[in-house]
């Protein structure tokens, strides 16, 4: 039977809307980029794989931030994928210190792009920008991936209600078959 919502259908505002995506359990990223000899990185969520074929990630950067510039105008990006031990490069990448200071945490290195790599991360992904929308505060970049390291083993750092929070694996019910995953459609 079809239930009544609790609430009448409003229109929701940036406030409400927040309120809403707090509930939205992310993995944290570090989206690093090079422009004219300068580092930039910035901690971001707001981050998901596109399509496999070609290998393409999807990222979501406000106009307002450092990072974004860097990436409009060089048109290269890395997704660094942090773990669980690593949250306080997460505040780094999102504090009051910005531009190469931030890179004083972490170890970097450099792939194909020239964007910095983190060696410590989970798994970095190269990749050059191939489309970018724009919509309100935001640009949307799709970048295809032209490198990626494996990096170290661990669990990810995972952001939910305004807070760092470590992946904890459930037991309950059957895996799934050998081979079928995400992907398996
Ligand atoms: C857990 C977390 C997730 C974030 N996700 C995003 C995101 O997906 N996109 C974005 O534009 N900003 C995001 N931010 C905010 C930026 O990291 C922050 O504004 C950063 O300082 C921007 O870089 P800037 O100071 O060099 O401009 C996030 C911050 C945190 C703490």
């Amino acid at each position: 039977m079809e239930q009544k919502p609790a609430a009448a259908s409003q229109p929701v505002d940036a406030g409400q809307f927040k309120i809403g995506m707090r509930t939205l359990a992310g993995a944290v990223n570090i989206i690093t980029s090079m422009h004219a000899g300068h580092r930039h990185g910035m901690t971001a969520t707001a981050v998901c794989s596109a399509t496999a074929e070609p290998p393409t990630v999807l990222v979501c950067i406000n106009k307002l931030a450092a990072t974004h510039n860097a990436v409009a105008k060089s048109k290269v990006f890395c997704v660094n994928v942090l773990r669980a031990e690593d949250w306080h490069l997460s505040t780094a990448f999102s504090g009051a210190q910005g531009g190469d200071t931030r890179f004083k945490n972490g170890n970097w290195t450099r792939l194909a792009t020239g964007a910095p790599v983190l060696i410590d991360a989970l798994v970095s992904f190269d990749c050059r920008v191939v489309k970018t929308l724009t919509h309100g505060s935001h640009t949307v970049f799709l970048g295809q991936v032209e490198q990626m390291l494996i990096g170290q083993k661990g669990k990810p750092l995972l952001y939910s209600e305004g807070q760092y929070a470590k992946l904890a694996s459930l037991t309950l019910g059957e895996p799934l078959p050998e081979g079928l995953d995400y992907w398996g459609f």
